[in-house]
């Protein structure tokens, strides 16, 4: 059944068995799926048969998103003969629906191609919105491209098999989209601040929302002209974060540095009269419940040398959308870095 319609169908499957038939209806010359090693051993092996499909597997982790591995990818397609009408199964999380993604985007200038995610951070918002991607060195998605998929499926079995550090991680994107989009639902969140498990009702609802508002948005605004940047929100600072703390080995998830970026870019949006110091408060402490941050933040300097390379930026100054209340907020907001910098030191003296 499709659940959301917009430039890509959203499918939830109430089990993988149920996902499963429905891959094997997908008229296609060829389907080949794309896993990394965890999604292969974890959620390929498990449910589908490796006789039926052919299966191309990657190096896990966010720094194995690059050229190289785009590259292989595009040669096990040639070698296994794929055409234009192939098809490519996305399953895995942010990082294999990305590149996946653009492999699809540039194979034979263009091939069809499903995500189905399996982390809960692509389930609320990577795999759905056709923005492809590869980092350059130490550019996140430096390199991309818009190409949707054409079908995104979710199966909230597959949560079960994420460590629980990658779950709870992941609902930084799902907590963004309520901010940003469904006070009703953030409400349920405020009231009771904790993370739902894989089998609790409560955590498709939550996906459900986000995915449902996500579509809006990018039907909207495909390419981030205008609305769109509002899913930017928490990004600035958390990327910033993310890549200066992640430099030498992965130490920070992306989920962590959002919930980081939402809380930092709370204050900042204080510091500039946009949300009041009331708003700050309600929302950064129910935030510090579901997922306690560290309370010192290091290498502010780089922190804010990496802001200054944000691809968002305009005329040296940090775009941000910032938030004024639950379901209001204000994109392309000019941000002094002075102001930045403050917030990141006094938060380390909150
Ligand atoms: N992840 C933000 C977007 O798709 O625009």
């Amino acid at each position: 059944m499709t659940d959301i319609n917009g430039l890509e169908s959203v499918y939830f499957f109430d089990s993988v068995s149920d996902l499963n038939l429905f891959i094997q209806k997908q008229n296609s010359s060829q389907i080949n799926f794309l896993c990394d090693s965890n999604t292969y051993q974890y959620c390929f092996l498990p449910y589908f048969n490796s006789n039926t499909y052919s299966v191309i597997t990657i190096a896990p982790g966010d720094h194995n998103k690059n050229p190289q591995q785009l590259f292989f990818v595009c040669e096990e397609l040639l070698k296994l003969h794929a055409d234009r009408d192939a098809l490519l199964i996305n399953l895995g999380g942010g990082m294999v629906c990305d590149l996946g993604g653009m492999t699809a985007s540039i194979f034979k200038r263009g091939i069809r191609f499903i995500n189905i995610p399996t982390t809960t951070l692509a389930m609320a918002d990577a795999a759905l919105g056709g923005k492809t991607g590869i980092n350059l060195g130490l550019v996140k998605n430096a390199l991309g491209t818009f190409h949707h998929a054409n079908s995104v499926c979710i199966a909230t079995d597959f949560i079960k098999t994420l460590p629980q550090r990658e779950h709870i991680s992941g609902f930084a994107e799902i907590i963004k989209m309520l901010l940003l989009f469904d006070c009703k639902e953030w409400n349920k969140i405020a009231q009771h601040p904790a993370i739902p498990a894989a089998d609790n009702p409560l955590l498709s609802g939550y996906i459900k929302a986000a995915l449902a508002a996500k579509g809006k948005i990018v039907q909207q605004d495909p390419f981030e002209k205008g609305i769109r940047k509002s899913l930017n929100y928490g990004h600035s600072i958390g990327h910033a974060i993310e890549a200066v703390y992640n430099e030498k080995s992965d130490t920070l998830l992306h989920g962590e540095a959002i919930f980081w970026g939402i809380q930092l870019e709370n204050l900042v949006a204080n510091q500039m009269g946009i949300m009041s110091s009331e708003w700050a408060v309600n929302i950064n402490s129910t935030l510090s419940q579901i997922f306690p941050l560290p309370t010192q933040i290091n290498k502010i300097d780089k922190i804010i040398e990496s802001l200054r390379n944000d691809k968002k930026n305009k005329d040296e100054k940090i775009q941000m959308t910032l938030l004024k209340e639950p379901g209001l907020f204000v994109i392309n907001v000019e941000v002094p870095l002075d102001i930045v910098k403050h917030t990141l030191k006094h938060f380390n003296n909150l």
